[in-house]
């Protein structure tokens, strides 16, 4: 566990044979935010963790891009522990965690939607990343300017607590948004990171990135 940037730390599971590492994102202020569970073994491993840092405080939000295992394989260990947690997915998502029996507090976004609260406030963009590319989200935390990008900005590699300088158009030039097979929503996920200007990203795989 590494504190990586302002109320923000970072938690890596590497996966050993192909180096890749899996980050997940706690952010504390009055009301802490989790950012991606993990796996659930991952999940296991930084619970106690998770609570260490909190100490009395309970857990706000749970963050969710979409529905994968690195990204909340974990959900149902972090709810047992923090059972007034809300998260915050798609509607895809949201069906997909129904599906599974995770019935917790579910509190649907849609792209252009906001989540405020005290001392935060997240903007959020489409992201097609569920299955058959439909629609997941992304994260932008405006008061502090951290980007949470999820699957984007890949890299294989061991990377916990590593950080890289970078002009924005460089990160969404080497992103892997360019994988999205689909005209149509290719540009408007180009479209809609370009609209963004954050000052940090908290990669999901990769090296976090300072925006030069
Ligand atoms: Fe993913
Ligand atoms: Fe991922």
């Amino acid at each position: 566990m590494t504190k990586i940037y302002t109320d923000l730390y970072q938690f890596t599971q590497v996966i050993e044979p192909i180096k890749l590492s899996i980050h997940q994102y706690l952010l504390v202020g009055k009301e802490p935010i989790l950012i991606q569970t993990g796996a659930m073994p991952q999940t296991e491993v930084t619970l106690p963790q998770i609570k260490e840092i909190l100490g009395e405080m309970q857990l706000k939000y749970i963050l969710v891009s979409h529905f994968e295992s690195d990204e909340c394989g974990g959900l149902s260990v972090v709810l047992k522990e923090y059972p007034n947690a809300i998260t915050v997915c798609s509607e895809v998502t949201a069906r997909q965690l129904m599906g599974f029996g995770i019935t917790n507090q579910v509190e649907i976004k849609k792209p252009t939607d906001t989540l405020s609260g005290n001392d935060f406030e997240f903007g959020i963009i489409g992201y097609p990343s569920e299955m058959h590319l439909w629609e997941g989200l992304l994260f932008i935390e405006m008061k502090r300017g951290i980007f949470f990008s999820s699957d984007l900005m890949f890299a294989m590699g061991e990377n916990h607590g590593k950080i890289i300088e970078k002009t924005w158009d460089e990160a969404i030039g080497f992103s892997g948004v360019e994988n999205i097979p689909m005209g149509d929503m290719l540009d408007k996920m180009m479209r809609d990171l370009r609209a963004l200007s954050p000052r940090f990203v908290a990669c999901g795989h990769g090296p976090c990135v300072k925006v030069l």
